[in-house]
């Protein structure tokens, strides 16, 4: 129902008229770009804002009285905050500027070094991006601390009753991915965070996927930290943010040492800045985090809820054309999913399926998209992921589906 009432406010047409990179061609065909999950692509007023930065007050930034380095400070800070409201956080010194979201989990996965002891444990689940696995990994290895892991089942979903027995007073932290990146599934968290909460550990999300899609309200899921990219959801490479409750953040020693992490200096000894100042050490990305402020006004322009209720009916438009395609199997069943439909066609390596498309100008992903344990369980070395976005249309899902066809014939 709510997606029938969305629909007819939501004009995509115009809406693709702010991503310039949408009338390019790619070997000779239009760019059908569903590859959303990997990078989002660029609307021109976030390309303005880049532009506007270095044509107008390029400037290091809480350095300077020079008028060019206040302008820039401000927009930072401006950015800072705006990426607060957006996030529901409770204060803006909750909010660190990261390079992305495996800098944000390496940040708080080094920080509990000093906080763990032999013995210890750490849940993750069974669906999570190689960044959400390695980095605490090499945690357990610096610690003696123990990984347990949430198993999947064959829908893509994890199993809760198992979650609840990993649980126990050993249990330090739980890290799991708010939506799959590999499959789209959008995870219980509010269930995971309370459970987690009872045994007394805490929980890191990682919300990559989930941010271009739902407006995630960390007070309102009374989550510990919460890690986003900025390219994911309109804005430039090389940003993203960390959030974390103050106390926890407060708890965690600085992540690297430098300039702009200090309060004093002496070759005695040095003491750290206050939040958010003491995980920020070096001249961050200034232009990268402003941009970040623009893309998610981009976003709120249109709006989350007419973005998700747009983007579910892509989903479902595509999912029920890619089963009219025989020997077709989709990777991921859940019932709460964003639109990204991960799939095989019989036998046919996804790599090759992904290079014939490309020359009809479609850009999917292919392979086991840095999620292996997935992969694994289905026994399958990857597969062909089609990544939907706010501005995709139902003309290129039919492109797609016809593409799809024509490189299943060449390839049988
Ligand atoms: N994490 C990104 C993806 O899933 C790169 O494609």
């Amino acid at each position: 129902m709510k997606v029938a009432t969305e629909k007819a406010h939501f004009d995509v047409e115009s809406i693709r008229k702010d991503f310039p990179i949408l009338s390019r061609k790619v070997n000779g065909y239009p760019l059908v770009y569903l590859d959303n999950a990997a990078t989002s692509q660029t609307p021109q007023q976030v390309i303005n804002s880049i532009t506007n930065y270095y044509s107008q007050y390029n400037s290091n930034i809480h350095r300077g009285v020079h008028s060019l380095s206040q302008e820039a400070t401000d927009a930072y800070e401006q950015a800072r905050i705006k990426i607060q409201k957006h996030f529901n956080a409770e204060k803006s010194n909750e909010i660190i500027f990261t390079s992305g979201t495996t800098h944000a989990i390496n940040l708080v996965a080094s920080g509990f070094t000093s906080l763990l002891e032999k013995g210890d444990e750490l849940v993750v689940s069974a669906l999570e991006h190689h960044s959400n696995i390695v980095p605490w990994q090499m945690l357990c290895e610096r610690t003696g601390a123990i990984m347990k892991v949430i198993p999947m089942n064959e829908h893509g979903m994890l199993d809760l009753a198992e979650y609840e027995n990993l649980l126990s007073e050993k249990t330090k932290l739980v890290f799991i991915n708010h939506v799959s990146n590999a499959l789209g599934t959008v995870n219980p968290v509010q269930k995971i965070i309370e459970k987690a909460h009872a045994a007394g550990a805490a929980v890191l999300l990682d919300g990559a996927q989930a941010a271009p899609h739902i407006k995630a309200d960390v007070q309102a899921l009374d989550v510990d930290f919460y890690v986003v990219s900025a390219h994911k959801m309109c804005g430039p490479t090389g940003v993203g943010i960390l959030y974390g409750k103050e106390e926890w953040l407060n708890k965690l020693p600085p992540y690297q040492g430098g300039g702009e992490m200090i309060a004093t200096v002496t070759f005695e000894k040095t003491t750290y800045a206050d939040l958010p100042h003491k995980f920020e050490a070096g001249t961050p990305n200034i232009s990268g985090g402003i941009a970040f402020g623009d893309a998610l006004d981009y976003m709120n322009t249109i709006g989350f809820d007419k973005i998700a209720a747009y983007e579910q009916e892509l989903l479902e438009y595509a999912t029920e054309k890619l089963l009219k395609i025989e020997g077709l199997r989709i990777y991921g069943v859940s019932e709460e999913k964003t639109a990204v439909i991960s799939f095989n066609i019989g036998e046919i390596h996804p790599y090759d399926i992904g290079t014939i498309i490309d020359k009809l100008g479609i850009a999917v992903r292919t392979g086991h998209h840095c999620a292996q344990p997935v992969m694994d369980y289905y026994k399958i070395p990857g597969t062909v992921r089609a990544s939907f976005a706010f501005y995709n249309t139902k003309a290129e899902i039919d492109t797609f589906v016809e593409a799809l066809e024509k490189a299943k014939k060449m390839l049988s």
